[in-house]
């Protein structure tokens, strides 16, 4: 159930992040989707997202029965740019959701430019963004919506659970009825759902909410570390934030070089043996079988950063010596 707790972590989060209000919901998918709902987005309009991302970015646009169209993605941030978004509007675009991928920064005032200029609605999935910074701000900041996330291996957790960031004293009211059934004081106004954070979730997050800037700072040292370790070496690529941002570093991504020796189905299969929990990098959401109409597609960067780039353990806290560790094996691995 929803009470005093999920107030009191909104206001938590308008504190940390700068944004004027907050409304905790039951997921980062239930935020992207009450999102695009309180952004008035209708059946046919065109929203230009990246393909490389969480498959919910893509799903929530579907759920309001508007359509997808996939962006390629830059290869040093791994996150879409205006210019390339430019390029895929149409008349019948209405949105644009950037991903401020694994926690690094979307280029935000391009967007927000870009997005005044063509008369555009900007969503944010900052699910893996919590904390991540733009020019000293906090995601979340001056948003219109920004949406985030609290599963379990974001940068803060609530078991499962989501909060939409706005700055929008509207779409604040319209949200906080949608998640409720489109209920308030005595009236129901619209079709809603049951997307409530309940008070047990509140209570983890705002304990968790507490520690997250030791979280960050301790990710930030780890995610140093592989860089440091890595960016000398021709076989790999770190992924390098845009000037005057900075990741909450969620996850760490750690490209290889298609050119080099090794590659990175092997080097994670080796890892893995190893006991080391490496993951494949972030998948194509065009690729899959539910947007078979899209398989078709060439998105030759995100293709290129799926293939070949694998996400290395960081959490907090993570000692330096296992940080180490990883990274003696990676420099160890021969084909
Ligand atoms: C980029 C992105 N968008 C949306 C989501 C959906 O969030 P949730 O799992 O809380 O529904 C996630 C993560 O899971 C994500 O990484």
């Amino acid at each position: 159930m929803q009470g005093p707790k999920v107030k009191e972590f909104e206001k938590l989060l308008t504190k940390y992040t700068g944004a004027k209000f907050a409304v905790a919901v039951s997921s980062g998918t239930a935020a992207l989707h009450l999102s695009l709902i309180a952004s008035g987005i209708k059946s046919e309009d065109e929203i230009i997202c990246p393909s490389l991302s969480f498959i919910a970015t893509a799903n929530a646009i579907r759920f309001v029965n508007a359509k997808p169209v996939f962006c390629d993605v830059n290869k040093y941030d791994v996150n879409i740019s205006p210019e390339s978004v430019e390029k895929l509007i149409t008349k019948k675009t209405k949105a644009v959701i950037i991903v401020h991928q694994l926690g690094i920064p979307c280029n935000i005032s391009g967007f927000r430019k870009l997005c005044k200029t063509k008369k555009l609605i900007l969503v944010e999935d900052a699910a893996c963004a919590l904390g991540s910074e733009w020019y000293g701000k906090k995601i979340g900041y001056n948003s219109d919506i920004a949406c985030i996330s609290f599963h379990p291996r974001k940068i803060i957790t609530t078991g499962e659970g989501g909060a939409i960031l706005t700055n929008n004293k509207n779409y604040y009211y319209v949200l906080k009825r949608l998640r409720s059934h489109g209920y308030q004081d005595g009236k129901y106004y619209e079709t809603g759902y049951n997307y409530r954070m309940t008070d047990i979730q509140a209570a983890i997050g705002i304990k968790q909410l507490s520690k997250i800037d030791k979280i960050i700072n301790a990710r930030r040292k780890i995610a140093e570390l592989y860089d440091n370790a890595f960016k000398n070496d021709e076989r790999f690529r770190v992924i390098t934030c845009l000037p005057n941002t900075n990741s909450n570093y969620q996850s760490y991504c750690l490209y290889i070089n298609p050119d080099s020796e090794i590659n990175a189905k092997d080097i994670l299969f080796y890892l893995n043996k190893k006991g080391i929990c490496a993951k494949p990098g972030i998948v194509e959401i065009h690729k899959q079988k539910s947007f078979k109409e899209y398989n078709n597609i060439r998105l030759p960067n995100s293709s290129d950063m799926s293939k070949n780039s694998i996400l290395l353990p960081i959490y907090y806290p993570m000692k330096k010596s296992e940080v180490e560790f990883i990274i003696n094996e990676i420099r160890k691995f021969k084909k």
